[in-house]
């Protein structure tokens, strides 16, 4: 997830991209990049790190003015966060430059393409294999709308592109496929970005893109085309947005809009895992299928919300790889002095990639020869650099310190690797395995049914806001999901909250139930691990008993829980370990009303980091 603004009119383009990069530095900060079109020429330049980096650089080494550009923000996917890496590219005659955001599945078949035929590529992004393509369309088409068009033909997967060529001076291209991009109209003037947060200071009226569409920007307007050349009906809107809303696409908060981000980041988090074949093919986990095979114990080590990911995982991988799975806290893991060899694999789970207790229990168990896989959503973030092998989620930057979208794409990816574990060590079928990543891969859908249907969930959540205490309870992979309710609970609204495995509530927690006290429970689909199902259908007749009000997160169609529910959240139906999937929204959404009703500070929560540098 990346911030991308194209410009032309007749203000300086790198004043007005500049300006729009500020707007759209919380979609990536990893690094920075311009090219205006001026004097016959290109003009480019680019730097790692925040944008600050980029301004010192243009004062150093000014670009000369003109008055068509585009700009981006990067939040890093293929290769490290680095100049080389950075955007915009360009192609070997330096005539194209490209901005990109998403992932373009089949690059490394067009990188090799374009090298047979003597292109010199010198990033590692699959987003210059474009500017390299855009080059050879446009010597046979001598146009940019149709270059674009040939090429995002032959593109696969989800990609905001923008790009600029020097033989057309006035003319900015932009093509969108399931990833967002906008055109803003003014008088004599046009703007692409990412969203309108980019050119809100200029003008308000907004043309949407489509799926599959190709947009041409002119000072006098805009033409939009399908990729197949086919005339598209352009759709304007106007923003009534100030600045600060667009920023957060209109939500109030960010973590709203991250909560609301969750079906497309868990599709990204699957897009260019699954080879045609539907096989799976991880390709930055770099330790070989051979060392795979040989492990006998996978360790998983995290903090906070990244530990209720690994807890989920160890059901999913020692139920498909019957490898022992141990998930460990890792601020506790080290000073136990626990058992690890060459054939541990430990997973270190973490967001932001910096967490330290994540990264010195990772250290230790590299010292003691173990290999390490990291799950992380920071590119080129310390725990992935240290890490033999990585795997990112692609949730986009997370800035609200309580983790959602993070979350739930660490689950996917928990899972993959459970799945690719299974797949290299042949305890799963590849039809199996392709049966769970056609469940994974419908789960973005059944997410955003869960948030269609949030109102009443919110209104609940006012209803509480008076309470002191709220329990969680859940049985099997819905035991760390009433961790994680309890969690956020406590993070955004500062109340008492709790989670417990529904089976342990007679060993004590049960003596805490009160008349009134609003008792959650997440319960585990009747179909599958039925036993399961029944048993909590008796530990909420139990609380129901004592007086307590139950919330009750159940299943499309289970009709047991129906009598003992005061209040009823209806999920879809998932495959039994996938429910946290759907299963944690209601949660989320439910923290964040409350805390909101108690007139708290969402996205930052008091006494909170995001990311915890200090042990
Ligand atoms: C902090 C944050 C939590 C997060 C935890 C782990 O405590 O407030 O939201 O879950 O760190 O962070 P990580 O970046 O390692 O996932």
């Amino acid at each position: 997830m990346c911030g991308i603004v194209g410009y032309v009119g007749s203000q300086s383009a790198l004043e007005v991209v500049m300006a729009g990069l500020k707007r759209l530095e919380y979609r990536g900060y990893d690094s920075a990049g311009v090219a205006v079109l001026a004097d016959g020429g290109m003009a480019a330049a680019k730097r790692a790190g925040k944008l600050v980096n980029l301004e010192k650089e243009l004062v150093d080494r000014p670009l000369p003015t003109g008055s068509t550009g585009i700009g981006h923000t990067r939040w890093a996917t293929h290769g490290a966060p680095n100049d080389a890496n950075a955007h915009p590219h360009l192609d070997n005659a330096g005539r194209v430059a490209v901005v990109h955001n998403g992932i373009i599945e089949n690059f490394a078949m067009l990188r090799d393409e374009l090298q047979e035929r003597g292109h010199e590529l010198s990033s590692e992004t699959d987003t210059e294999v474009v500017a390299h393509l855009l080059a050879e369309a446009f010597s046979s088409c001598a146009d940019l709308a149709e270059a674009m068009r040939l090429v995002c033909r032959r593109l696969e997967g989800a990609f905001t592109l923008v790009a600029v060529h020097a033989d057309e001076p006035d003319v900015v291209v932009g093509a969108r496929r399931n990833s967002p991009l906008v055109v803003g109209v003014g008088e004599g003037e046009a703007f692409l970005a990412s969203d309108v947060a980019a050119f809100i200071a200029h003008t308000r009226s907004a043309v949407e893109l489509g799926q599959d569409q190709v947009v041409e920007l002119r000072r006098d307007g805009v033409t939009v085309t399908g990729f197949d050349g086919r005339p598209a009906e352009v759709r304007s809107y106007n923003v009534d947005w100030d600045a600060a809303a667009a920023e957060k696409g209109g939500y109030d908060y960010f973590m709203l809009k991250e909560i609301a981000e969750q079906p497309r980041a868990v599709a990204d988090t699957l897009l260019g895992r699954i080879d045609a074949n539907g096989s799976l093919t991880l390709d930055e986990v770099r330790i070989s299928a051979s060392e795979l095979r040989e492990m006998d114990k996978v360790v998983i080590v995290a903090c906070g919300t990244a530990f209720h990911a690994g807890m989920i995982a160890k059901y999913a991988i020692e139920h498909w790889t019957r490898i022992p799975c141990e998930v460990e806290l890792a601020s506790e893991f080290r000073y136990r002095d626990p058992i690890l060899d060459a054939q541990t694999l430990v997973i270190a789970i973490s967001q932001s990639g910096e967490t330290m207790d994540t990264l010195m229990a990772l250290r230790h168990a590299r010292e003691q020869g173990s290999n390490v896989l990291a799950i992380c959503n920071t590119n080129g973030s310390t725990i992935p650099r240290e890490s033999d092998a990585v795997l990112y989620t692609h949730a986009g930057p997370e800035v609200a310190v309580a983790s959602t979208k993070a979350f739930l794409t660490q689950l996917v990816a928990c899972y993959l690797v459970a799945l690719y574990l299974g797949q290299v060590r042949g305890t799963k079928w590849g039809d199996e395995i392709r049966a769970v990543i056609r469940d994974l891969s419908q789960i973005g859908g059944a997410v955003e049914r869960v948030l269609e249907t949030m109102e009443p969930v919110r209104e609940l959540a006012r209803s509480l806001a008076d309470k002191n205490t709220v329990l969680f309870l859940g049985r099997h992979v819905g035991y760390p999901v009433a961790l994680e309710g309890a969690l956020k609970l406590k993070e955004l609204a500062y109340m008492h909250a709790e989670g417990f495995a529904a089976g342990e509530l007679k060993h004590g927690p049960i003596a805490l139930i009160d008349e009134d006290l609003p008792v959650v429970v997440v319960v585990p689909s009747p179909r599958g691990r039925s036993v399961l199902h029944d048993k909590i259908v008796s530990n909420i007749q139990e609380i129901r008993a004592r007086g307590a009000r139950t919330i009750v997160i159940a299943e499309e169609g289970d009709e047991a829980v129906v009598p003992y529910a005061d209040h009823l959240v209806r999920i879809p139906v998932t495959p039994t370990l996938l429910q946290p999937l759907v299963a944690t929204v209601p949660l989320q959404v439910f923290a964040c009303e409350l805390a909101t009703a108690r007139g708290n500070e969402v996205d930052q929560p008091r006494n909170l980091a995001k990311s915890v540098t200090v042990e």
